[in-house]
Protein backbone atom coordinates (compact mmCIF):
# COMPACT_ATOMS: atom_id res chain seq x y z
CA UNK A 1 0.00 0.00 0.00
CA UNK A 2 1.31 3.49 -0.95
CA UNK A 3 1.57 5.45 2.11
CA UNK A 4 0.79 9.31 1.61
CA UNK A 5 3.10 12.25 1.29
CA UNK A 6 5.96 9.63 1.30
CA UNK A 7 8.52 12.40 0.77
CA UNK A 8 7.52 14.13 4.00
CA UNK A 9 8.10 11.35 6.38
CA UNK A 10 10.94 10.60 8.47
CA UNK A 11 11.81 7.94 11.34
CA UNK A 12 11.43 8.98 15.36
CA UNK A 13 12.45 6.00 16.56
CA UNK A 14 10.04 3.12 16.10
CA UNK A 15 7.50 6.00 14.57
CA UNK A 16 7.35 7.26 11.13
CA UNK A 17 6.32 10.91 11.45
CA UNK A 18 4.75 13.49 8.65
CA UNK A 19 7.08 16.72 9.07
CA UNK A 20 6.82 20.04 6.63
CA UNK A 21 9.97 21.96 7.10
CA UNK A 22 10.13 24.23 3.73
CA UNK A 23 7.88 27.17 3.71
CA UNK A 24 7.84 28.02 0.28
CA UNK A 25 6.66 24.77 -0.13
CA UNK A 26 3.51 25.23 2.46
CA UNK A 27 3.10 28.74 1.03
CA UNK A 28 2.40 26.48 -2.06
CA UNK A 29 0.14 24.44 -0.64
CA UNK A 30 -1.73 27.13 0.53
CA UNK A 31 -2.16 28.99 -2.40
CA UNK A 32 -3.30 25.87 -5.10
CA UNK A 33 -7.07 27.09 -4.25
CA UNK A 34 -8.63 25.50 -7.22
CA UNK A 35 -9.18 21.60 -7.07
CA UNK A 36 -10.50 19.28 -9.92
CA UNK A 37 -12.90 16.87 -8.48
CA UNK A 38 -14.55 14.20 -10.97
CA UNK A 39 -18.05 14.34 -10.25
CA UNK A 40 -21.02 12.75 -11.99
CA UNK A 41 -24.09 14.37 -11.41
CA UNK A 42 -27.19 11.86 -11.01
CA UNK A 43 -30.91 13.03 -11.46
CA UNK A 44 -33.34 10.99 -9.86
CA UNK A 45 -37.36 10.86 -10.77
CA UNK A 46 -38.48 9.48 -7.33
CA UNK A 47 -39.57 12.44 -5.40
CA UNK A 48 -40.91 10.11 -2.48
CA UNK A 49 -39.11 8.46 0.09
CA UNK A 50 -37.01 5.60 -0.03
CA UNK A 51 -34.66 5.40 2.46
CA UNK A 52 -36.81 6.16 5.47
CA UNK A 53 -34.29 6.58 8.01
CA UNK A 54 -32.10 9.58 5.75
CA UNK A 55 -35.93 11.14 6.00
CA UNK A 56 -35.95 11.12 9.52
CA UNK A 57 -32.64 12.68 10.07
CA UNK A 58 -33.29 15.38 7.50
CA UNK A 59 -36.66 15.98 9.52
CA UNK A 60 -34.44 16.24 12.79
CA UNK A 61 -32.12 18.56 10.86
CA UNK A 62 -35.21 21.16 10.25
CA UNK A 63 -36.42 21.09 13.70
CA UNK A 64 -32.82 21.77 15.16
CA UNK A 65 -31.95 24.76 12.90
CA UNK A 66 -30.47 27.95 15.36
CA UNK A 67 -28.91 31.03 14.27
CA UNK A 68 -24.96 31.42 15.30
CA UNK A 69 -25.76 35.48 15.54
CA UNK A 70 -28.20 35.28 17.56
CA UNK A 71 -28.29 31.91 19.62
CA UNK A 72 -24.97 32.95 20.98
CA UNK A 73 -24.37 35.47 23.60
CA UNK A 74 -21.70 37.32 21.89
CA UNK A 75 -21.43 39.99 24.86
CA UNK A 76 -18.96 36.97 26.94
CA UNK A 77 -15.76 37.68 27.13
CA UNK A 78 -12.62 35.34 26.12
CA UNK A 79 -9.55 36.83 27.27
CA UNK A 80 -5.87 35.14 27.70
CA UNK A 81 -5.92 36.55 30.71
CA UNK A 82 -8.36 33.63 31.45
CA UNK A 83 -8.28 29.75 31.21
CA UNK A 84 -10.42 29.14 28.29
CA UNK A 85 -9.80 25.76 28.60
CA UNK A 86 -8.52 23.81 31.80
CA UNK A 87 -4.82 23.88 31.94
CA UNK A 88 -4.05 20.14 31.07
CA UNK A 89 -6.10 20.19 27.59
CA UNK A 90 -3.14 22.66 26.47
CA UNK A 91 -0.04 20.92 25.44
CA UNK A 92 2.13 23.83 24.98
CA UNK A 93 0.94 25.20 28.12
CA UNK A 94 1.97 21.68 30.14
CA UNK A 95 5.32 22.27 28.23
CA UNK A 96 5.54 25.93 29.32
CA UNK A 97 4.78 25.06 32.82
CA UNK A 98 7.46 22.56 32.47
CA UNK A 99 9.95 24.86 31.04
CA UNK A 100 9.48 26.94 34.86
CA UNK A 101 7.72 29.73 32.50
CA UNK A 102 5.19 31.95 34.94
CA UNK A 103 0.90 30.92 34.23
CA UNK A 104 0.80 34.32 32.23
CA UNK A 105 2.85 32.76 29.60
CA UNK A 106 0.90 29.21 29.97
CA UNK A 107 -2.40 30.81 29.35
CA UNK A 108 -0.94 32.64 26.20
CA UNK A 109 0.18 29.18 25.11
CA UNK A 110 -2.83 27.68 25.84
CA UNK A 111 -4.81 30.34 24.20
CA UNK A 112 -2.82 30.66 20.98
CA UNK A 113 -2.94 26.54 20.87
CA UNK A 114 -6.81 26.97 21.09
CA UNK A 115 -6.87 29.86 18.21
CA UNK A 116 -4.68 26.69 16.15
CA UNK A 117 -7.42 23.94 16.67
CA UNK A 118 -10.10 26.40 16.18
CA UNK A 119 -8.54 27.53 12.84
CA UNK A 120 -7.75 24.02 11.71
CA UNK A 121 -11.43 22.92 12.79
CA UNK A 122 -12.86 25.81 10.69
CA UNK A 123 -10.70 24.85 7.22
CA UNK A 124 -12.36 21.58 7.70
CA UNK A 125 -15.70 23.00 8.33
CA UNK A 126 -14.97 24.49 4.79
CA UNK A 127 -13.79 20.96 3.09
CA UNK A 128 -17.30 19.86 4.73
CA UNK A 129 -19.15 22.36 3.04
CA UNK A 130 -18.00 21.94 -0.71
CA UNK A 131 -18.08 17.97 -0.05
CA UNK A 132 -21.72 18.52 0.92
CA UNK A 133 -22.38 20.18 -1.89
CA UNK A 134 -20.75 17.56 -4.24
CA UNK A 135 -22.88 15.05 -2.54
CA UNK A 136 -26.37 16.73 -3.69
CA UNK A 137 -24.88 16.29 -7.21
CA UNK A 138 -23.49 12.47 -6.89
CA UNK A 139 -26.05 10.84 -4.52
CA UNK A 140 -28.56 8.74 -6.27
CA UNK A 141 -31.69 9.02 -3.71
CA UNK A 142 -33.83 12.16 -3.15
CA UNK A 143 -33.55 11.77 0.59
CA UNK A 144 -29.91 11.53 0.41
CA UNK A 145 -30.07 14.89 -1.70
CA UNK A 146 -32.32 16.46 0.93
CA UNK A 147 -30.02 15.75 3.87
CA UNK A 148 -27.03 16.82 1.74
CA UNK A 149 -28.61 19.52 1.02
CA UNK A 150 -29.23 20.38 5.06
CA UNK A 151 -26.12 19.56 5.89
CA UNK A 152 -24.28 21.92 3.28
CA UNK A 153 -26.83 24.78 5.15
CA UNK A 154 -25.91 23.17 8.57
CA UNK A 155 -21.92 23.42 7.69
CA UNK A 156 -22.27 27.37 6.38
CA UNK A 157 -23.51 27.98 9.87
CA UNK A 158 -20.37 26.12 11.41
CA UNK A 159 -18.17 28.36 9.28
CA UNK A 160 -20.24 31.50 10.64
CA UNK A 161 -19.96 30.93 14.05
CA UNK A 162 -16.25 29.50 14.41
CA UNK A 163 -14.63 32.06 11.96
CA UNK A 164 -17.09 34.95 14.17
CA UNK A 165 -15.78 33.10 17.15
CA UNK A 166 -11.85 33.32 16.04
CA UNK A 167 -11.65 36.85 14.56
CA UNK A 168 -14.00 38.69 17.22
CA UNK A 169 -12.96 36.61 20.19
CA UNK A 170 -9.27 34.95 19.88
CA UNK A 171 -8.08 37.77 17.17
CA UNK A 172 -6.63 35.59 14.57
CA UNK A 173 -7.28 33.02 12.55
CA UNK A 174 -4.17 30.89 11.42
CA UNK A 175 -3.46 29.23 8.04
CA UNK A 176 -4.49 25.69 7.10
CA UNK A 177 -1.82 23.33 8.21
CA UNK A 178 -0.09 21.63 5.19
CA UNK A 179 -0.82 17.95 5.71
CA UNK A 180 -4.36 19.03 6.60
CA UNK A 181 -4.76 20.85 3.04
CA UNK A 182 -3.37 17.70 1.33
CA UNK A 183 -5.86 15.57 3.07
CA UNK A 184 -9.01 17.17 2.69
CA UNK A 185 -7.56 17.81 -1.20
CA UNK A 186 -7.93 14.14 -1.41
CA UNK A 187 -11.16 13.57 0.43
CA UNK A 188 -12.45 16.47 -1.89
CA UNK A 189 -11.36 15.00 -4.97
CA UNK A 190 -12.15 11.35 -4.68
CA UNK A 191 -13.43 9.68 -7.13
CA UNK A 192 -16.66 7.69 -6.49
CA UNK A 193 -20.20 9.17 -4.01
CA UNK A 194 -19.13 6.04 -1.55
CA UNK A 195 -15.27 7.27 -1.39
CA UNK A 196 -16.74 10.62 -0.69
CA UNK A 197 -18.80 9.61 1.93
CA UNK A 198 -16.07 7.54 3.68
CA UNK A 199 -13.94 10.18 3.37
CA UNK A 200 -15.96 13.23 4.76
CA UNK A 201 -18.75 11.62 6.74
CA UNK A 202 -17.03 8.94 8.38
CA UNK A 203 -13.87 9.98 8.60
CA UNK A 204 -14.14 13.47 8.91
CA UNK A 205 -16.67 14.14 10.73
CA UNK A 206 -15.96 11.36 12.70
CA UNK A 207 -12.57 13.08 14.02
CA UNK A 208 -14.92 16.07 14.20
CA UNK A 209 -17.18 14.60 16.41
CA UNK A 210 -14.15 13.72 18.85
CA UNK A 211 -12.38 16.98 18.71
CA UNK A 212 -15.39 18.80 19.41
CA UNK A 213 -16.35 16.65 22.40
CA UNK A 214 -13.18 16.86 23.97
CA UNK A 215 -13.09 20.71 23.92
CA UNK A 216 -16.31 20.99 25.07
CA UNK A 217 -15.92 19.11 28.21
CA UNK A 218 -12.26 20.98 28.62
CA UNK A 219 -14.20 24.40 28.17
CA UNK A 220 -14.80 26.79 31.17
CA UNK A 221 -15.30 29.80 28.91
CA UNK A 222 -19.59 29.83 28.88
CA UNK A 223 -19.29 31.06 25.16
CA UNK A 224 -16.98 28.13 23.64
CA UNK A 225 -18.82 26.22 25.77
CA UNK A 226 -22.22 26.82 24.41
CA UNK A 227 -20.75 27.50 20.40
CA UNK A 228 -19.51 24.09 20.07
CA UNK A 229 -22.33 22.38 22.01
CA UNK A 230 -24.67 23.63 19.43
CA UNK A 231 -22.33 22.68 16.56
CA UNK A 232 -21.75 19.14 18.09
CA UNK A 233 -25.44 18.43 17.78
CA UNK A 234 -25.31 19.04 13.91
CA UNK A 235 -22.22 17.03 13.42
CA UNK A 236 -23.21 14.42 15.56
CA UNK A 237 -26.47 14.09 12.60
CA UNK A 238 -23.42 14.58 10.05
CA UNK A 239 -21.50 11.58 11.40
CA UNK A 240 -25.12 9.71 11.53
CA UNK A 241 -25.53 9.89 7.79
CA UNK A 242 -22.03 8.78 7.51
CA UNK A 243 -22.46 5.49 9.23
CA UNK A 244 -26.33 5.18 7.76
CA UNK A 245 -24.61 6.27 4.10
CA UNK A 246 -21.90 3.93 4.75
CA UNK A 247 -23.85 1.16 5.91
CA UNK A 248 -26.05 0.90 3.07
CA UNK A 249 -22.61 0.79 1.67
CA UNK A 250 -20.81 -1.74 2.34
CA UNK A 251 -23.80 -4.12 2.03
CA UNK A 252 -23.50 -3.67 -1.45
CA UNK A 253 -20.15 -3.87 -1.73
CA UNK A 254 -18.00 -7.03 -2.81
CA UNK A 255 -14.55 -8.18 -0.93
CA UNK A 256 -12.12 -6.17 -3.03
CA UNK A 257 -14.10 -3.15 -2.62
CA UNK A 258 -14.15 -3.80 1.10
CA UNK A 259 -10.50 -4.27 0.75
CA UNK A 260 -10.25 -0.81 -1.19
CA UNK A 261 -12.12 1.33 1.19
CA UNK A 262 -10.84 -0.40 4.31
CA UNK A 263 -7.18 0.66 3.15
CA UNK A 264 -8.21 4.30 1.50
CA UNK A 265 -9.59 5.04 5.47
CA UNK A 266 -6.51 3.57 7.06
CA UNK A 267 -4.39 5.61 4.55
CA UNK A 268 -5.86 8.91 5.64
CA UNK A 269 -5.90 8.23 9.13
CA UNK A 270 -2.42 7.34 9.08
CA UNK A 271 -1.28 10.11 7.71
CA UNK A 272 -3.68 12.49 10.25
CA UNK A 273 -1.98 10.49 13.05
CA UNK A 274 1.85 10.63 11.17
CA UNK A 275 1.54 14.08 11.52
CA UNK A 276 1.50 13.91 15.36
CA UNK A 277 0.55 18.11 15.95
CA UNK A 278 4.02 19.11 14.14
CA UNK A 279 2.29 21.33 11.79
CA UNK A 280 1.12 22.93 14.97
CA UNK A 281 4.15 22.76 16.92
CA UNK A 282 6.30 24.14 14.36
CA UNK A 283 3.50 27.37 13.74
CA UNK A 284 3.46 27.77 17.53
CA UNK A 285 6.50 26.33 19.40
CA UNK A 286 9.47 28.89 18.23
CA UNK A 287 6.90 31.85 20.16
CA UNK A 288 7.72 29.65 23.36
CA UNK A 289 11.21 28.38 22.86
CA UNK A 290 9.98 24.73 21.92
CA UNK A 291 11.30 23.07 19.46
CA UNK A 292 9.13 21.32 17.14
CA UNK A 293 11.13 17.82 16.54
CA UNK A 294 12.43 17.29 19.75
CA UNK A 295 9.20 17.66 21.54
CA UNK A 296 7.39 15.12 19.52
CA UNK A 297 10.19 12.65 19.77
CA UNK A 298 10.07 12.89 23.68
CA UNK A 299 6.02 12.56 23.55
CA UNK A 300 6.19 9.21 21.35
CA UNK A 301 8.49 8.08 24.24
CA UNK A 302 6.33 8.31 26.83
CA UNK A 303 4.94 5.27 28.30
CA UNK A 304 0.80 6.38 28.65
CA UNK A 305 1.48 7.60 24.88
CA UNK A 306 -0.56 5.34 22.69
CA UNK A 307 -3.63 6.00 25.56
CA UNK A 308 -3.38 9.38 25.09
CA UNK A 309 -2.62 9.36 21.35
CA UNK A 310 -5.70 7.16 20.84
CA UNK A 311 -8.41 9.12 22.66
CA UNK A 312 -9.47 11.24 19.68
CA UNK A 313 -9.38 8.28 17.35
CA UNK A 314 -11.02 5.30 19.57
CA UNK A 315 -13.88 8.80 20.44
CA UNK A 316 -16.08 7.80 16.94
CA UNK A 317 -13.87 6.97 14.21
CA UNK A 318 -12.51 3.37 14.71
CA UNK A 319 -15.67 2.52 16.16
CA UNK A 320 -17.45 3.24 13.24
CA UNK A 321 -15.18 2.07 10.73
CA UNK A 322 -15.30 -1.03 13.14
CA UNK A 323 -19.02 -1.23 12.82
CA UNK A 324 -18.98 -0.98 9.39
CA UNK A 325 -16.42 -4.10 8.94
CA UNK A 326 -13.50 -1.99 7.49
CA UNK A 327 -11.15 -2.58 10.15
CA UNK A 328 -10.53 -6.23 10.21
CA UNK A 329 -7.21 -8.47 10.72
CA UNK A 330 -5.54 -6.56 7.43
CA UNK A 331 -5.27 -3.50 9.41
CA UNK A 332 -6.68 -3.46 12.91
CA UNK A 333 -2.69 -4.97 14.34
CA UNK A 334 -1.41 -1.65 12.40
CA UNK A 335 -3.74 0.81 14.23
CA UNK A 336 -2.99 -0.73 17.31
CA UNK A 337 0.63 -0.32 16.64
CA UNK A 338 0.58 3.50 15.57
CA UNK A 339 -0.97 4.12 19.10
CA UNK A 340 -4.82 4.81 17.35
CA UNK A 341 -6.50 1.75 18.45
CA UNK A 342 -6.39 1.25 22.23
CA UNK A 343 -9.20 -0.65 24.18
CA UNK A 344 -9.52 0.94 27.86
CA UNK A 345 -11.60 -2.68 29.25
CA UNK A 346 -14.84 -0.29 30.27
CA UNK A 347 -15.66 1.70 27.05
CA UNK A 348 -13.64 -0.72 24.91
CA UNK A 349 -14.86 -1.53 21.40
CA UNK A 350 -17.77 0.73 20.81
CA UNK A 351 -19.60 4.11 20.60
CA UNK A 352 -22.97 2.71 19.69
CA UNK A 353 -23.57 4.96 16.81
CA UNK A 354 -27.01 5.25 16.86
CA UNK A 355 -26.69 7.00 19.87
CA UNK A 356 -24.92 9.73 17.81
CA UNK A 357 -28.19 10.86 16.61
CA UNK A 358 -28.96 13.37 19.04
FE1 LIG B 1 -19.54 21.21 10.58
FE1 LIG C 1 -20.30 18.39 9.68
Amino acid sequence: MNKLMQQHRKRFGDFEVIEFVDESEIAKLRAKTDVATPLTLNWTWEYGSEVEELRALYEKGKVNQWNAERDLDWSIPVSNDEWVLSPEASMLAQICRLMGKDEATQKAAAFDELGHTLSQLLHGEQAALQLCGQLTNVCTKMDEKWYSASQVADEARHLEAISKFLSRKLGTIYPINPTLKILLDELLAADTARKKTLGMQTLFEGMAVGIFDLLRQESRNPLLTEMIRRVEQDEARHAAFGVLTMRRAVREADKTEMDEMEDWAFGILEALNANQQLDMLQTLGPKYGIDASNLTQATLGMPNWAELNSLIYMHTVLPNLRNLGLVTERTESQYRKLGMLYDRGDRATTVPELSLIA
